[in-house]
């Protein structure tokens, strides 16, 4: 595996990267590491079947769950996805962006069945971190991209993170340093006349229906672990290895303490290990947080993480649906 670190401040970084063999290597059907402002994606040719298959290998994912193909617009995304009037509301206000629309997927389009899981919906973003962008335009190949951590384990959002979890399945890792938003993106159905919130992320529930002028149904409820309605919603996800409860009142030495903003819950100077989200109470600041603090805390030495109370509303809804997740029983 090449690591390739990347400085998006610098004008020159396209040229960098269009020298390199990065996109021959995306062409080749092998896996490459790309940053995005929600996680780092463990990416490949959407359109070659074999290739998705090494992504679900890599991952260990069950093939019934299928990938978001990452394009570089809205004009692409159309090559594969029937647009109604609401998804093109929402990707026109929305992408490039962290948000993710399932739409029916276009009889013409080239995603291979793989990288659908058989569906006859097809997942789509323009993403707002413009190295995914760019290697979907060079190489012309819609991007799936789930994130880059084994399945089931918690996403990563720098590159060492994607590093120590699938070196050995990697061309190519590029590293542009942290992930700005650090959750994953909203995805929202818009496959049977009614917007659908499947996964709250990085666009919050109040700002699609802004947009959509109307109340987002959510996510269906009777989810069974092994065969989800909503592919990806599987009840234990972003799971760290130490036990995760959620909503403490109080911390114990004993326990490591996942806290957040300037309110401290009672004995939080004497847990075991500390990571607070937002001292200040950010739920922008937290959310990018987020992973790299459950990470913090699960190699502290803890068997149990006790997370503080944070309220549900903008990006605390995607936040508590990840660590509900998290907690939930494995
Ligand atoms: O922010 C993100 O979305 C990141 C970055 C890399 O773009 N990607 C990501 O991918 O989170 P992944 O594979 O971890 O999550 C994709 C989710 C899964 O829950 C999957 O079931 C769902 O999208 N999905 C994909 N295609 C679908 C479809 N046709 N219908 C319903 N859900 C779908
Ligand atoms: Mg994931």
């Amino acid at each position: 595996m090449q690591r390739w670190t990347l400085d998006l401040k610098r004008p020159d970084w396209r040229n960098a990267l269009e020298a390199s063999a990065v996109c021959s290597a995306i062409t080749n059907g092998e896996l490459v590491a790309v940053p995005t402002e929600t996680v780092y994606g463990l990416t490949a040719d959407a359109t070659n079947g074999e290739a998705c298959a090494k992504i679900f290998a890599a991952k260990g994912r069950p093939q019934f769950n299928p990938l978001i193909s990452h394009v570089a617009s809205l004009a692409d995304a159309q090559r594969h996805g029937e647009f109604d009037s609401q998804a093109l509301d929402l990707a026109k206000a929305f992408w490039p962006g962290p948000l993710t629309l399932v739409v029916p997927k276009k009889k013409t389009s080239t995603i291979s069945d793989l990288a659908t899981a058989g569906l006859s919906t097809v997942a789509l973003r323009v993403p707002e971190g413009p190295v995914m962008r760019f290697l979907s335009e060079k190489t012309g190949c819609p991007l799936a991209a789930p994130s880059a951590n084994r399945s089931g384990k918690i996403s990563p959002t720098r590159a060492d993170d994607v590093i120590a979890d699938l070196e050995p399945c990697l061309s190519f890792i590029i590293d542009a340093g942290p992930c700005s938003i650090g959750i994953e993106s909203t995805i929202v159905g818009l496959t049977d006349g009614t917007p659908r919130l499947l996964r709250p992320g990085g666009i919050t529930r109040e700002d699609l229906q802004g947009v959509l002028g109307s109340s987002l149904q959510g996510a269906p409820t009777n989810v069974q672990p092994d065969a989800p309605e909503a592919p990806g919603m599987l009840l234990s996800h972003y799971a760290p290895n130490a036990t995760m409860t959620l909503n403490a009142c109080e911390a114990v030495p004993s326990d490591a303490l996942l806290s957040f903003g300037p309110d401290r819950v009672p004995g939080a100077d004497q847990a075991y290990a500390e990571f607070n989200l937002s001292p200040r109470g950010d739920f922008a600041e937290a959310a990018a947080n987020l992973f790299r603090g459950m990470r913090t805390l699960d190699t502290s030495g803890a068997d149990t993480i006790r997370v503080q109370f944070i309220p549900s509303f903008g990006l605390g809804e995607a936040i508590n649906d990840r660590l509900q997740r998290a907690a939930a029983p494995r």
